[in-house]
């Protein structure tokens, strides 16, 4: 039963301006907005001078700024957060002229961290990894993808994304893990890389089943997994019903991004060497191109995506952080949106929009990625005078605070 005194919402927040991103294209802009959410969820959406109950007695807690923006929380939809240890070393060696796939062929590369991964329990790489996701938070990210991929055998594989999971609770923010297995042949494999293949399908649904996996991927590359063995490790990811996302066309093109889209992909990654037929293929499928321009920046990499391809095919483009030990140690999404600008042009409205509604799409996510009524409470207060500014910046501190779920994260 309902009273006249009754709470309508559990938050409403007044006096900033609010960038909904809910249509097709703009920023959405609400000047004077306000939100309002309850049980977790958004509510009211919309100008203040509309809202049913004003002024506002109606709500558990009233939040009053004085200016500001308000955008949907950030989604990052592709790191590698999970780790133990760092590669500063390998940083060193790289900028003295070592290659990442002569370290890799070293021996270096993602096995110096799968060792450190294997070498670390559960707490410490929570420990380690904890860190991380708060500078995400703390920037404005409210939903993470974190893959597995530095175990390499079923133990600690399951580790990492048991890790993922945890920090999804200690955070209250959204966490989507990915089961990346093929991501490196482990040493015990070496020159066996169709066995391990093997070996990876056959844990798949074991993890599954603890409810530790909601998609898969794959590293699709000369110094990963050709196309034949991502191709069956994608049949069986979709035989248990799981979404696939490929790291695809990094450093050379093997055809990844049209084998993504071949099997419904959510997203090709990285999309760096992705050709024409590539682009037409995700199209027609509907696979967001994720950018990652920080492993574009640290590996100082020239070849640019075919942006204006996907602009042309209408391919959605996402924005993440890639956030990993080695090729991408970047904690903060609205970095990699100002390096998206910077190195492939997109716009500041694009990149906000990559970092949000795409990203959400590359994850499968309907409930979040825009301001809008029956959306996921999870927002960020801005202390900036236009959201382009978000694209803008390098470094600094713009986010005064970061709702996810409808509760205060950061
Ligand atoms: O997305 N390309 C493969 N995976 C990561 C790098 C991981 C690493 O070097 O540890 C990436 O760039
Ligand atoms: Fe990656």
């Amino acid at each position: 039963m309902t009273t006249a005194s009754a709470p309508i919402w559990d938050g409403l927040l007044l006096g900033a301006s609010l960038a909904t991103l809910a249509g097709a294209q703009g920023y959405g802009e609400v000047a004077d907005g306000a939100l309002g959410w309850r049980d977790g969820v958004l509510t009211y959406v919309g100008p203040r001078a509309a809202l049913p109950d004003a002024p506002p007695r109606l709500a558990r807690e009233v939040i009053e700024t004085d200016g500001g923006w308000v955008t949907p929380g950030l989604v990052d939809c592709h790191t590698h957060l999970v780790f133990a240890g760092e590669r500063a070393r390998e940083f060193e060696l790289r900028l003295q002229g070592a290659s990442y796939e002569e370290i890799a062929r070293a021996g270096g590369g993602i096995l110096s961290t799968v060792r450190a991964v294997r070498a670390a329990d559960e707490d410490a790489l929570l420990r380690q990894s904890l860190p991380r996701a708060q500078a995400l938070l703390a920037d404005g990210a409210t939903t993470l993808e974190i893959k597995s991929g530095y175990g390499l055998d079923y133990e600690n594989e399951r580790k990492m994304l048991r890790v993922a999971r945890r920090i999804g609770v200690e955070l209250g923010i959204g966490v989507r893990t990915t089961c990346l297995a093929a991501h490196a042949l482990p040493p015990e494999y070496a020159g066996r890389a169709d066995a391990y293949v093997d070996a990876a399908i056959e844990w798949l649904p074991r993890l599954h089943a603890e409810g530790l996996v909601d998609a898969v991927d794959a590293f699709c590359e000369g110094i990963g997994f050709s196309p034949a063995q991502t191709r069956r490790l994608f049949g069986a990811a979709r035989a248990l019903g799981l979404p696939v996302k490929l790291h695809a066309d990094q450093l050379s093109d093997l055809g990844g991004a049209a084998l993504a889209a071949e099997f419904g992909g959510l997203s090709a990654d990285h999309v760096e060497h992705t050709c024409d037929a590539g682009v037409r293929a995700m199209a027609a499928r509907g696979t967001v191109a994720v950018l990652l321009p920080g492993a574009f920046h640290v590996l100082r990499e020239t070849k640019l995506p075919p942006l204006d391809a996907f602009r042309a095919h209408g391919v959605a483009m996402a924005v993440a952080t890639d956030c990993n030990p080695g090729t991408s140690p970047l904690l903060s999404l609205r970095q990699a949106m100002q390096l998206a600008c910077t190195h492939f042009r997109l716009t500041p409205e694009e990149a906000l929009r990559g970092a949000t509604v795409h990203a959400a799409r590359a994850l499968g996510l309907a409930d979040r990625g825009a301001l809008r009524v029956g959306a996921r409470a999870d927002f960020v207060l801005w202390d900036i005078g236009h959201p382009a500014e978000l694209g803008y910046w390098l470094g600094g501190r713009l986010a005064r605070a970061v709702y996810a779920g409808g509760r205060k994260r950061a």
